[in-house]
């Protein structure tokens, strides 16, 4: 008798970065993880201002210890996350150009994987048989050109030291209000179809 085996689920991780619980970015995110889940992919969240992660002090510790960061808080599970999982979605409001405190503290604290990456050459994905892919949601109040592009370049470094391919993008101007992305004619069916896409 062959033997069947069904194919692995994927695993996405979400990452809420606003401070504001409930407002613009979660809502689109929370889209997104319906969209997501029912295509039958395995999603965690987590909020990033639920967890203690404190700023990289840049001391190298994570040079000695060849590619574990010597802060011992919450970034640790979200190392190891990072590792495991195969799909993600950050999801940060503009905040003085660029992305929340919140967010980029995590992603600062990935210079550990930096290290494991580029000075170990070790592989950061574990599951090698899955490519691995990202996406980023963001909202900004204003509509200037320019909103994202510091933001996206922030996440285009942070992906590529993880060997994720950054594939999807949901930018949203001129979103301002606690729940002004509902009103939105189209973002929270975006948002939707980012998750579906996620999930493939
Ligand atoms: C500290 C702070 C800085 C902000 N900086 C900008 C900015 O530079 N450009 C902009 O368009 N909106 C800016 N905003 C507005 C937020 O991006 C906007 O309110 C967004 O909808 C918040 O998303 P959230 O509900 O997911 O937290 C800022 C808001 C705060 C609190």
């Amino acid at each position: 008798m062959p033997e069947y085996t069904n194919p692995p689920r994927l695993k996405l991780l979400c990452i809420a970065g606003s401070p504001r619980r409930g407002g613009n970015t979660d809502r689109l995110l929370n889209e997104a993880v319906a969209g997501a889940a029912g295509k039958g992919v395995q999603v965690k969240q987590v909020v990033l201002s639920d967890l203690e992660i404190a700023p990289c002090q840049h001391c190298d510790g994570c040079i000695q210890m060849q590619g574990r960061c010597v802060i011992e808080d919450d970034m640790q599970d979200l190392h190891q996350e990072l590792r495991e999982f195969d799909r993600f979605i950050l999801a940060s409001p503009i905040f003085f150009m660029g992305i929340t405190a919140q967010s980029k503290t995590m992603i600062d604290r990935c210079q550990a994987l930096w290290v494991m990456k580029y000075l170990m050459k070790l592989p950061i994905g574990l599951n090698k048989d899955i490519p691995r892919k990202g996406a980023f949601i963001s909202v900004g109040a204003t509509s200037y050109g320019n909103l994202f592009d510091g933001s996206k370049a922030t996440v285009n470094s942070w992906y590529k030291t993880l060997d994720v391919e950054y594939t999807a993008n949901l930018l949203i101007p001129g979103i301002d209000d606690y729940n002004a992305v509902s009103k939105h004619p189209t973002a929270m069916k975006d948002a939707f179809a980012l998750g579906q896409q996620m999930a493939v």
